[in-house]
């Protein structure tokens, strides 16, 4: 059972894919938390993240391990655990131009369709492009969505009113624009994937539904 839930920033991915791993008995992967940790790496030894060439020659450097439990995700680099560091704006302002170089998500996809293959009851993998690139024969493909206002309101929450709503919103844009127009498995709907607008919805109700419809594939084979 291999659950793909993709979409765009703020709209509820990680609460969602990892509830519904732990309802359904499922590991769990955050791919969008591998690239922040490559990104991480890449900050903390002085590469300009802005040079493709740099950044793919660094690419093979740093070993990113993700642990599958949804009730525990953590992330690390050799060895240190970057779960919290990797969350950090300066982080969330690079990884769009790290992500879009395609040595690195040859490393990253590589990674990941091993650590799916190693599930021993299934996985839900969250991402951008789990359905239309890694893993396409996902037996459920999930498109969050939600308005940009609903997601810079949620982003802005997170970051306890930090930064403003106005502000994440741009920010937002931008990065989606980014995540959406890279040439390497850009941001995008698989065609057989259910479309959710998370916009008018609670974190239960978008849950229920994806549950609902595991199960209803699940009865189906
Ligand atoms: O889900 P997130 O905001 O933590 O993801 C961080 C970035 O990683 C996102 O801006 C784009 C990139 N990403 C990607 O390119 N492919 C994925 N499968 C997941 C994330």
């Amino acid at each position: 059972m291999i659950v793909a839930i993709d979409g765009p920033s703020g709209t509820g991915k990680s609460s969602t894919s990892k509830a519904v791993a732990a309802r359904l008995g499922l590991s769990y992967l955050d791919t969008g938390a591998q690239y922040r940790a490559m990104t991480w790496w890449m900050l903390a030894n002085g590469v300009d993240v802005q040079d493709p060439a740099a950044v793919a020659d660094a690419s093979g450097k740093p070993v990113v391990t993700s642990g599958t439990d949804p009730l525990h995700p953590q992330i690390s680099v050799d060895g240190t655990d970057v779960s919290g560091p990797i969350r950090s704006q300066e982080v969330t302002a690079a990884v769009s131009a790290v992500s879009a170089v395609p040595e690195v998500r040859a490393r990253m996809v590589d990674f990941q369709r091993r650590t799916a293959a190693a599930a021993p009851a299934g996985i839900v993998v969250e991402g951008r492009d789990i359905g239309t690139t890694v893993l396409p024969a996902a037996t459920v493909k999930i498109f969050l969505t939600a308005s940009a206002e609903v997601r810079a309101a949620r982003r802005s929450g997170e970051l306890n009113g930090a930064v403003s709503v106005a502000a994440t919103r741009e920010a937002l844009i931008r990065r989606d624009a980014a995540d959406s127009g890279r040439t390497t498995s850009p941001l995008a709907k698989a065609d057989d994937a259910v479309e959710v607008d998370t916009s008018e919805l609670t974190l239960d109700e978008v849950v229920d539904r994806i549950v609902a419809l595991v199960e209803q594939r699940r009865a189906a084979v």
